[in-house]
């Protein structure tokens, strides 16, 4: 199965939907929350919100961190009392050149030592603080980041006033940021929360996959439920894993001029 493959407009007619419901950008609409988000998000949003410093989501492979980190960006965002900024990729070569980053993202001047930098950026931090605002650093893909900008985060959640941090920063990641943080371990004694994203149950494949069909547009059920165990089955509940098994069972199912995706369609696709 081909990631690049989008589903026809001539498909999606078919089905009655009005976008691709099986796109895999980390649109935060298509997110489906079942329990285990739920969980994760009031937990990091409770960071966020009473200021208790630094946090981390863990998760493997295309279970949903980038979607949930979005998500998490877009309630802050345009929010007076926050300044959130989200930064995915975070692959450079030293711990300064990480540090400029972040010190873009709120546009303050670059300063040729890391110490000046980090004084551009207490002081950013010191300004908002004292006009009421909470400043946010969301980093996606923590797992590319490297030894000393562990170190680096640490000093970050250091700036605190008398009683609050200064700045809440959530670390997302894959499972080898588990390794990488074990190893630092005067950061990850200070995370206030963990979150772990685990594949999805049978029942919330399913549900996921009926949520996402009705944000684009098809509320009537459109795979027979042998068809949805077929997709568990297939992706052992890893959310983006089902997602390509669906794209390729609309696809097919448009070929075949199915009214709706069976086992027999999803069989047919993932062969
Ligand atoms: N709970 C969910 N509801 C709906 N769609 C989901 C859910 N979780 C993940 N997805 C979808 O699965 C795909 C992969 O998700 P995402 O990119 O967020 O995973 P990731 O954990 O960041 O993966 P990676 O480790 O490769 O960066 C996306 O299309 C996303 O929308
Ligand atoms: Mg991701």
């Amino acid at each position: 199965m081909s990631e690049t493959l989008a589903i026809a407009d001539t498909v999606l007619a078919r089905y009655g939907l009005t976008e691709d419901p099986f796109s895999l950008s980390p649109d935060p609409r298509f997110l489906y929350l079942t329990n285990q988000h739920k969980a994760a998000l009031a937990k990091l949003r409770y960071i966020m919100e009473r200021r208790q410093g630094f946090a981390v989501l863990y998760g493997d492979v295309g279970h949903g961190k980038s979607t949930l980190i979005r998500r998490l960006f877009g309630i802050y965002k345009r929010q007076e009392a926050y300044e959130a900024v989200l930064v995915t990729n975070p692959d450079y070569p030293t711990a300064l050149q990480l540090l400029k980053r972040l010190t873009d993202e709120f546009d303050l001047p670059r300063r040729p030592s890391r110490l000046d930098q980090m004084q551009e950026l207490e002081g950013h931090l010191i300004s908002r603080f004292a006009n009421n605002r909470n400043v946010l650093i969301l980093i996606d893909e923590a797992q590319m980041m490297r030894g000393e900008q562990f170190e680096l985060i640490r000093q970050i959640t250091n700036f605190e006033s008398d009683e609050h941090k200064l700045v809440q920063i959530v670390l997302a990641g894959q499972n080898n940021l588990r390794n990488k943080l074990k190893l630092k371990r005067a950061l990850v004694s200070r995370a206030a929360a963990v979150a772990t994203l685990d594949p999805l149950t049978p029942e919330e494949t399913g549900e996921m996959i009926s949520f996402r069909l009705s944000v684009a547009g098809r509320h009537d059920p459109l795979f027979t439920p042998d068809a949805l165990s077929f997709i568990y089955e297939f992706s052992k509940g890893v959310p983006r894993e089902a997602i390509k098994a669906c794209m390729s069972a609309l696809t097919i199912g448009g070929l075949m001029e199915a009214d709706l995706i069976t086992a027999e369609v999803v069989r047919e696709s993932i062969e």
